[in-house]
């Protein structure tokens, strides 16, 4: 590994997020306005070679795992052939996907034979009615469908991203907990975080600390476990479950000092920080020609200008970033 990934203060990005599309199949409220967002042209968007040859020169100079997001990855026609070229690279070590799992139970087997290796599903209450107002469109059963096809699968944990928002699903959280019973997933509960077109506001926002009370008013035995450096989440085992819980708190405990994460947007910008409004094209400079060492030294310089931690919240929700759906959590 080179230091083009270890920024000024000795952090090594070891975890690129490549955004495969900017479209999706539903419309979370807390990720894209209900008119939707404008979409790139799609001969802006990158090609599959771009996507493996900017990959390669990430996974050359010590990225070890990349995670797939979007908009919904699995939209993408040639996703299991990117799938197949990217866990090839030698050097990476985890295929990672973050999707909503509306059509992933029947892709998820050509896509393990692909090389996919771990899964997070996005899921945010357990009541159908409630699924279509949050995403405005049908598919909670499907979503469902997908968590256990992955169990099945064998992929361990299957982590469950939930976003929890005041007065729509925070009555939801123990409901979530009880899924961990008997069912071998990692349930991570999100702080709702501001991003262009999500109308956020701080009432919204249910802080850990709460989430936890909610959880220790109904449930003994719930012990933190350790947790990677590099982790977005705090973990816990509840006596008894067969799954665990976690808690990701971008928003009251920032977890900056550990960031080991870099994002690639469909539209080939690189983004250092998911709240960071700066970005570089690495598109434009590999369509004009420019060779490994310099598309290095662009991202190098980029990883160098990485800020130490983000902003606090409330200026967060003042700045403007791309909406959520564009950059792939
Ligand atoms: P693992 O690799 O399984 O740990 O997943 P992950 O947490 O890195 O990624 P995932 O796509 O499952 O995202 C879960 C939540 O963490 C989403 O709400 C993301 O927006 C958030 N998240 C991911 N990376 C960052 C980050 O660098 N900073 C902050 N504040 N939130 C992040
Ligand atoms: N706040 C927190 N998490 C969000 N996600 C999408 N929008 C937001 C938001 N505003 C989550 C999705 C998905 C992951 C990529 O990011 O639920 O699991
Ligand atoms: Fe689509 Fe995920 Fe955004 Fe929901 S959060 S609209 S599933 S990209």
């Amino acid at each position: 590994a080179s230091d083009m990934l270890v920024d000024k203060f000795g952090r090594m990005h070891n975890y690129l997020r490549i955004s495969l599309t900017e479209r999706c199949n539903l419309r979370c409220q807390y990720c894209m306005p209900d008119e939707g967002v404008e979409l790139t042209p799609s001969p802006q968007l990158l090609s599959q070679d771009e996507i493996i040859r900017l990959a390669s020169i990430f996974v050359g100079a010590g990225v070890d795992k990349i995670r797939l997001t979007g908009g919904e990855p699995t939209i993408r026609k040639d996703i299991d052939d990117i799938c197949l070229r990217l866990s090839s690279l030698m050097g990476l070590k985890k295929l990672a996907i973050t999707t909503n799992g509306l059509t992933l139970a029947k892709r998820l087997p050509r896509l393990k034979e692909c090389g996919l290796n771990l899964v997070n599903i996005s899921l945010d209450t357990l009541v159908p009615a409630k699924f279509e107002f949050m995403t405005r469109r049908k598919g909670h059963e499907r979503v469902m469908d997908s968590i256990d096809a992955a169990i099945q699968l064998g992929y361990n944990p299957v982590k469950v991203n939930c976003v929890i928002m005041r007065g729509i699903n925070d009555d939801e959280i123990c409901d979530f907990v009880e899924l961990t019973r008997e069912k071998p997933i990692n349930v991570r509960f999100i702080e709702f975080m501001p991003f262009d077109g999500n109308v956020w506001n701080v009432k919204k926002l249910v802080p850990y600390a709460e989430m936890m009370d909610r959880v220790l008013q109904k449930y003994r035995g719930v012990r933190r476990l350790k947790d990677h450096p590099t982790d977005t989440a705090k973990n816990f085992m509840v006596d008894g479950h067969l799954g665990t819980i976690s808690f990701i708190t971008s928003m009251t405990e920032h977890f900056c000092s550990g960031c080991n994460r870099l994002r690639l947007l469909a539209d080939g910008n690189f983004k250092v920080c998911l709240f960071g409004p700066s970005e570089v094209s690495l598109r434009d400079p590999l369509r004009s020609g420019v060779d490994d060492s310099g598309m290095r030294e662009i991202i190098g310089c980029a990883v160098k200008r990485k800020k130490a931690a983000h902003a606090g919240m409330f200026d967060l929700a003042k700045t403007t970033n791309r909406p959520m759906i564009h950059i792939g959590g």
